[in-house]
């Protein structure tokens, strides 16, 4: 007997970058496991992702993150094989090698379940990621879509999961990127955003003015190169990338967090209201690592009640990189005959 939508269970895959997850979810809504194993440890050290440990990472951590997932599923092996309808996995963009390692699992599970494969886009997933749990006949498309991860700032607007047109995008570092670097030149170390975010608490916001790029009046990309760089000078002083750091008290780093917090969320919330009101669009939903801020997400929550736009911020641990948002798009891509074959690729770029 054929399955409904709202029947079929979906197994997501995630290892693009440094977080190997995965997540299962029946009818594109309930979510019944979602497991997320980080690699901080290692890579902190280096003060940022070194792919080759990342993909060794994923490597020794993948087959304890589906045991995981199918115990909080609730399935044993038999189960998974005879319930789980399809496998989805991220197959771009990413660190290749990182990706190669959930694209053979992936392949793998397909070949000897005899299940469909569904390559998705990772990004595409942020982009839809504040959907997932939200009532299946209430979807909030059309909307805009922000997504601020470590590698990408992205602004789409998504008429369907199926639907989604690129509006603009970071020229240079994205969003979280530009936290990890300013992290790393506090001295904070990584993952930046995070630890911005928690030393910025005790900051004042005004005590410095840094950039805010627009670029030109309607564009929708980004450019947060030039707000590192002020980061950087303002640091170890004019046209310097070293030695100042040992003259700033705790304060001063606090207030620095702060007042570059807060240059990131205005162009984040600015941009996106040039997107809702290019595109006439009445929602926006918001997605990826740093849509975990709690500024930012104030931040929107205020603009946005006040101009009566809907917002949906993804609830946060569909934030960061997760399996849940792999396999939220893979049911809606299997939905639609969106299905690949074994012979598909991992991709560095969208
Ligand atoms: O989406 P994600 O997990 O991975 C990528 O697809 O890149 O995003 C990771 C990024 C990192 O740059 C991290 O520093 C940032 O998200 N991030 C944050 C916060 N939590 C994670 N940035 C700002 N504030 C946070 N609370
Ligand atoms: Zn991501």
């Amino acid at each position: 007997m054929t399955k409904q939508p709202d029947e079929l269970t979906v197994l997501g895959i995630e290892t693009s970058c440094d977080e190997t997850a995965v997540g299962i979810i029946t009818g594109g809504q309930q979510v019944r496991a979602n497991v997320v194993a980080t690699q901080f440890d290692i890579h902190a050290k280096y003060g940022g992702i070194v792919p080759e440990l990342a993909s060794r990472a994923h490597i020794e951590n993948l087959d304890a993150c589906m045991a995981e997932a199918l115990a909080q599923a609730g399935l044993d092996a038999e189960q998974a094989r005879a319930e789980i309808d399809a496998i989805a996995v991220a197959n771009r963009p990413g660190l290749i090698g990182c990706l190669l390692i959930g694209i053979t699992s992936a392949k793998t599970l397909s070949l000897v379940w005899g299940k469909p494969l569904v390559g998705v886009n990772h990004i595409h997933a942020h982009a839809c990621s504040a959907a997932i749990e939200l009532p299946a006949d209430r979807p909030p498309w059309p909307a805009v879509a922000l997504v601020v991860s470590g590698g990408h700032t992205s602004l789409f607007h998504v008429r369907s999961p199926l639907q989604i047109e690129l509006l603009g995008a970071t020229i240079d570092d994205a969003a979280g990127e530009a936290f990890d670097k300013v992290a790393s030149i506090l001295g904070l170390g990584f993952p930046g955003g995070p630890i911005v975010e928690r030393t910025a608490a005790s900051g004042n916001s005004q005590a410095y003015t840094f950039p805010r790029t627009l670029l030109s009046r309607d564009s929708l990309d980004f450019s947060f190169s030039g707000l590192k760089t002020a980061v950087l000078y303002t640091v170890h002083g004019p046209g310097k990338t070293t030695g100042g750091l040992e003259r700033l008290c705790p304060q001063d780093i606090a207030d620095i967090a702060a007042s570059f917090q807060a240059a990131v969320t205005d162009v984040l919330v600015t941009k996106t209201m040039s997107a809702v009101e290019q595109t006439g669009a009445h929602t926006v939903v918001v997605g990826g690592g740093v849509a975990a801020n709690t500024a930012l997400r104030q931040a929107l929550t205020g603009t946005c009640h006040d101009r009566g736009i809907t917002l949906h911020l993804t609830p946060m641990r569909y934030c960061t990189d997760n399996g849940a948002m792999i396999a939220y798009m893979g049911h809606q891509l299997l939905v639609s005959g969106q299905i690949d074959p074994l012979s598909l690729e991992a991709r560095a770029t969208s």
